[in-house]
């Protein structure tokens, strides 16, 4: 009915689908997930379900994190912050592989589980698993009061707000802030990072929020490309280090919204297959803002530009030389290398919106998948 139809356009705020909603609401997000727990001015991080475990947390032999889809790629990059923060050797486990290989967990071993709907199947019964063989069971969930949420032992809630869009995008990196959030709490504790540079990081996170309304203002260039590229038949994602992750799930976003085939890969592991598939139709789109593998991705791109392949680069603001190489830029405002992922993921989580658009797909529900996966 015509009730229905503007109650569904009032719930969606203006914006024509939920996940471009969601998209937008980014800035807000992740304010809200560091109110209260972000303190830039007196460089301290209040987390209740960290503080109160410390000991054991700080103390770890070994964390491993455990998640399922985009909350997997979460987990990957969390992998690299907290081993280079807290210097604690990290796995990241697929749910669905920890639970049937007879997982080895020991006592004084941290278990992260991160999980959006904090229902998923996999997640919930690996966790369970490691919980009866003796460890911590830390809770990275959005959705409060969920099965996760209630089996886990302490935890963190991401404060997203509910998601409805399929493809996740604001739990993604309300994921992040939070694990990042952790990771520099524990390193703090533990005396495992400087002071200069924990206070350092603390104003980057704090200043996060602007700068994703900045990288949000990307999306009209964003859509051009979407009309330029639609009709790819695959997509190659490449990243190195903390970018790495956001390859992978820029690959993950544009197969579950574009139903387009895409691949992500560490940008330096290609010469080991994908450089194969490199020729003039085949779109490369490097995550490559402004960090410490900034010399080592350039060379990466000169490689695909020698074999013809289209580049599209997501760099740092005012970056001459890889504009000078790439096919199309979209460039995001500068950050540190360890936050600098949750602005260099909103070109891509728009650009998979843009080109499902533009294939008139259902952006919202797309084929084949569910919000939350409660059947192994
Ligand atoms: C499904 C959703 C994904 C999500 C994954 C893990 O596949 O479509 O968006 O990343 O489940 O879900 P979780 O709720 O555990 O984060």
């Amino acid at each position: 009915t015509k009730l229905d139809m503007e109650l569904a356009a009032i719930e969606k705020g203006g914006y024509d689908h939920f996940m471009l909603k969601e998209i937008f609401e980014q800035p807000d997000t992740i304010f809200d997930c560091l109110r209260g727990r972000l303190d830039a001015v007196n460089a301290s991080i209040t987390m209740a379900g960290v503080q109160n475990n410390i000991d054991q947390i700080k103390n770890a032999s070994r964390i491993i994190i455990i998640a399922c889809g985009t909350s997997w790629h979460a987990a990957l990059l969390a992998e690299y912050i907290f081993e280079e923060l807290c210097r604690i050797p990290v796995e990241v486990e697929y749910a669905s592989e920890f639970r049937y290989r007879n997982p080895i967990v020991k006592q004084g071993d941290v278990i992260i589980a991160v999980s959006q709907s904090g229902e998923t199947a996999d997640t919930l019964v690996a966790i369970e698993k490691a919980k009866e063989q003796g460890a911590l069971i830390f809770g990275v969930v959005n959705v409060v009061g969920s099965s996760i949420a209630r089996i886990s032992n302490a935890g963190a809630y991401t404060h997203a707000g509910p998601e409805i869009g399929v493809a996740s995008t604001k739990a993604f990196t309300a994921q992040l802030v939070v694990l990042t959030l952790i990771a520099l709490k524990v390193a703090h504790e533990k005396g495992s990072i400087e002071t200069k540079r924990f206070v350092q990081l603390l104003n980057e996170l704090h200043d996060i929020p602007e700068k994703v309304k900045a990288a949000l203002k990307t999306a009209d260039a964003v859509k051009k490309l979407a009309d330029k590229y639609k009709d790819a038949k695959d997509f190659l994602y490449l990243g190195r280090g903390y970018n790495f992750p956001i390859a992978l799930e820029g690959a993950l976003k544009l197969k579950e919204i574009s139903y387009i085939h895409a691949e992500g890969y560490p940008a330096a592991e290609m010469k080991h297959g994908p450089i194969a598939l490199v020729d003039e139709t085949l779109p490369v789109v490097f995550v490559a803002t402004k960090d410490s593998y900034h010399e080592k991705i350039v060379s990466n791109i000169q490689e695909i530009k020698a074999r013809k392949g289209k580049v599209i680069a997501i760099v740092t603001e005012g970056d001459e030389t890889i504009t000078a190489m790439a096919d199309d830029v979209i460039a995001v405002p500068e950050a540190d290398e360890i936050v600098a992922p949750i602005l260099s993921v909103i070109p891509l989580q728009l650009l998979s919106y843009y080109i499902g658009i533009a294939k008139d797909l259902d952006v919202d529900k797309p084929r084949n998948l569910a919000k939350s996966v409660t059947v192994e």
